[in-house]
């Protein structure tokens, strides 16, 4: 690792992507779009305080593995800055009050996944984060305060659903959490939340997640699947998401709002119980009965070619914050302009 200060780390930062010039773009363009790329929604408003990350402390920039795994380990806050391609040969474990900022227009995680288990207040950031298939992407376990914002998660749907597991999963009674302006692709099972309908007592009154303006395209399942929590789900992009998109299940509650669906898009929004077979078909090959979710519709959603199936509504009709919705006609141009990697 080379130490730098957090001016240079920042220098860096600024000088090597179209970062301001993004947001201060989507910000004077008159459109009236989401106006920046500010932390909003519970990983924000949470009973903890806010997400900071590594404010407060030093920003060293790795190169390396190695170095990326010595200096995310710890409770010290530090601002981590990964510059260029990094295979990991085995999962990284980030330990509290870090933040991990992909240089430029982004640097890239292969091979294994990234672990945020059993800490708090961490922030990852500008990540491309590809064919990972020793678990998730990354996957939130017993964590409260995650900020998981403008990284692009990428495989491909040729193994059917068994061959990766999620994108970003949220699990074991994770809480105040926002997944913001991520480009989800080319995968089936994107974002669990609750991995099971046994850990009620583990779960339920948990898994507080608001996810906005996320892009994804080309996705089977799970976009995002919750069970015993509540998620905030408005202003994001489904394009050509094949089966169960937005899934509310084992008592969850989602409030569904500002969304846009478009091409071969069959599921938008579903709250009974039953996860069906295309989602896990190794566990499940007839699919899991489970008990039924709860869902609330806020601002208008454009659901384009798919349905809706909501057997239950629950009683999560607000979001105890305050946020900005993207006017809908604007939702589907704002999002795919802004999410993704190089954009910060
Ligand atoms: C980590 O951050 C929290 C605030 O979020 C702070 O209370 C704690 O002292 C920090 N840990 C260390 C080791 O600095
Ligand atoms: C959850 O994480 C906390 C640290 O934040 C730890 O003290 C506790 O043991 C963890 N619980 C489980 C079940 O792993
Ligand atoms: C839409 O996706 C489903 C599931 O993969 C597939 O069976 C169907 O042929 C697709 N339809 C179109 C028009 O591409
Ligand atoms: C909604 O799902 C339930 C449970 O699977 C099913 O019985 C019902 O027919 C579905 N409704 C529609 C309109 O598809
Ligand atoms: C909301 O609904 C759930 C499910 O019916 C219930 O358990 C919970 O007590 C309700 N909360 C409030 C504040 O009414």
């Amino acid at each position: 690792m080379k130490p730098a200060t957090l001016l240079s780390a920042l220098t860096l930062l600024a000088g090597s992507s179209p970062a301001m010039g993004m947001s201060l773009g989507l910000r004077g363009n008159g459109h009236g779009g989401h106006s920046d790329f500010d932390l909003v929604g519970y990983g924000k408003d949470s009973p903890y305080g806010t997400t900071t990350g590594g404010k407060g402390g030093p920003a060293v920039v790795v190169t390396t593995p190695e170095e990326l795994a010595a200096e995310a380990s710890g409770d010290e806050p530090k601002t981590i800055i990964l510059k260029g391609e990094f295979a990991l040969q085995s999962r990284l474990s980030v330990g509290a009050n870090k933040s991990l900022i992909g240089a430029g227009r982004g640097a890239s995680i292969t091979g294994s996944g990234i672990n945020v288990y059993n800490t708090w207040n961490v922030i990852i950031r500008n990540l491309k984060i590809s064919y990972i298939l020793d678990n998730d992407g990354i996957t939130v376990r017993n964590t409260t305060r995650v900020w998981i914002d403008h990284n692009e998660f990428e495989s491909d749907m040729d193994g059917g659903p068994d061959k990766y597991d999620g994108q970003v999963d949220i699990i074991r009674a994770a809480d105040y959490i926002t997944l913001s302006w991520n480009y989800f692709h080319d995968h089936w099972k994107a974002n669990l939340i609750g991995n099971g309908d046994d850990l009620r007592d583990v779960d339920f009154g948990h898994l507080h997640v608001t996810l906005h303006h996320n892009y994804y395209r080309n996705e089977g399942t799970r976009g995002p699947a919750g069970r015993f929590g509540h998620q905030h789900v408005y202003n994001n992009v489904y394009e050509d998401y094949l089966y169960q998109a937005i899934h509310s299940r084992s008592d969850n509650q989602v409030l569904v709002e500002g969304n846009v669906f478009r091409g071969n898009a069959s599921e938008a929004l579903s709250t009974y119980g039953l996860v069906i077979p295309m989602d896990s078909p190794n566990t499940s090959p007839d699919g899991d009965f489970e008990i039924d979710g709860y869902a609330n519709l806020g601002a208008k959603n454009d659901w384009g070619p798919a349905t809706i199936n909501i057997t239950q509504w629950g009683n999560f009709t607000h979001a105890p914050y305050r946020y900005k919705l993207t006017p809908l006609r604007q939702v589907e141009w704002t999002v795919k302009k802004g999410a993704g990697i190089g954009k910060i």
